[in-house]
């Protein structure tokens, strides 16, 4: 019998709003400092959404970017998810107003909040719908407008998120050689704490004081959660699928903080040169981090064709998980 095919890394697309906030700039807003954030977190700027610049929009962008990069049509999509926690609106689905705007009209479309796992979590879903044969050219993408829902008066939270997305055009094998494509995928997720990362308003529950219109976080609770689970399952997906730190090419981590990304590639023994870091220009893009330093890793030539990469993020749920591919 024919071994079910993977879902393999077919095209990739960025989009980030042009307007820029420095960390000098965000000096002038709360108590804060341009060496506190560099060495606490490795942030140096974040591009923040403008008027014309919102979740749609960047996914859009983002969408459009990794079909063309696919060499896929629009038509040809069958599903669309899409990870946020900062949708457009309410409802209906992001992803629905995403489909229209490429005109992606024979897909189905559907929002998925993980948080910053969102697409460790959505690749998970792609490769089972890809290997079931329920779908072919899945449209994966990580949206985010975390400067909409951050407390600018906030030092603890405001200097660390950032607006972006990024997309992947995700497509059963690769024509290329049998072992390419999602080598596995890894997910988990705790919700015995929610407060620890969460946004109170914006569903259905009565807001009670002005903290909860915005993101709150026990900053260093999270900090140690994410070092503990980041690592696990990075060692966790390699352990699973036969591989070790020293066949990785790059690692592309959640980018959330510098200190994270460093305590995680060393649990799974990977140096530093093979580990994709953009926090510096665009902090915390939530669900968008991955793609997006994906995409960016393609476009340079530091991620090519052949490349083992390992995914490995953590978020608000708490949601983790990690995934490795063959590119
Ligand atoms: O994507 C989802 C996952 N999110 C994360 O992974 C974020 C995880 N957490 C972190 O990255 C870090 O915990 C933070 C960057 C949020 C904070 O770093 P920290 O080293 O844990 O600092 P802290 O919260 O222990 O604060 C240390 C000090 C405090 O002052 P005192 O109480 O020691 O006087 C804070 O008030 O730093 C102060 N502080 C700041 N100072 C200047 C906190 N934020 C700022 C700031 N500027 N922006």
């Amino acid at each position: 019998m024919r071994h079910p095919e993977r879902a393999f890394f077919k095209g990739l697309g960025a989009a980030a709003p042009n307007k820029v906030l420095s960390n000098h700039d965000i000096e002038k807003l709360v108590d804060t400092s341009d060496e506190w954030i560099r060495t606490r977190t490795g942030i140096e700027r974040r591009h923040v959404a403008d008027d014309d610049s919102n979740t749609l929009t960047l996914a859009t962008e983002a969408g459009r970017k990794a079909l063309l990069d696919a060499g896929v049509e629009p038509e040809e999509v069958d599903m669309i998810i899409l990870g946020t926690l900062t949708p457009y609106i309410g409802f209906p689905a992001t992803a629905c107003l995403v489909q229209n705007a490429l005109g992606a009209r024979n897909a189905a479309a559907v929002d998925i909040n993980a948080a910053c796992s969102g697409f460790v979590y959505g690749l998970h879903l792609a490769q089972g719908l890809i290997r079931s044969g329920a779908n072919r050219n899945v449209l994966l993408i990580g949206a985010e407008t975390m400067s909409r829902i951050v407390n600018w008066k906030d030092r603890n939270t405001c200097v660390l998120f950032g607006d972006a997305a990024g997309a992947a055009l995700l497509a059963p094998g690769s024509g290329r050689e049998d072992s390419a494509g999602v080598l596995g995928t890894y997910i988990r997720s705790d919700g015995v704490q929610p407060e620890m990362l969460c946004r109170i308003a914006g569903g259905t529950r009565p807001v009670a004081t002005e903290e909860e219109n915005y993101l709150q976080m026990s900053g260093k609770d999270v900090f140690k959660r994410a070092v503990t689970a980041m690592g696990d399952a990075a060692e966790l997906i390699l352990r699973q699928t036969g591989f070790s730190g020293e066949d990785v090419t790059l690692l592309i981590p959640h980018q959330a903080n510098m200190r994270i990304i460093e305590a995680t590639a060393r649990r799974v023994n990977i140096p530093m040169e093979k580990v994709l870091v953009n926090i510096q220009e665009y902090g915390n893009t939530s669900a968008a981090t991955i793609p997006v330093a994906m995409a960016e890793a393609k476009a340079s030539g530091r991620m090519r064709s052949g490349d083992l990469v390992l995914m490995v993020a953590f978020g608000a749920g708490m949601t983790w998980g990690a995934a490795l591919a063959r590119m």
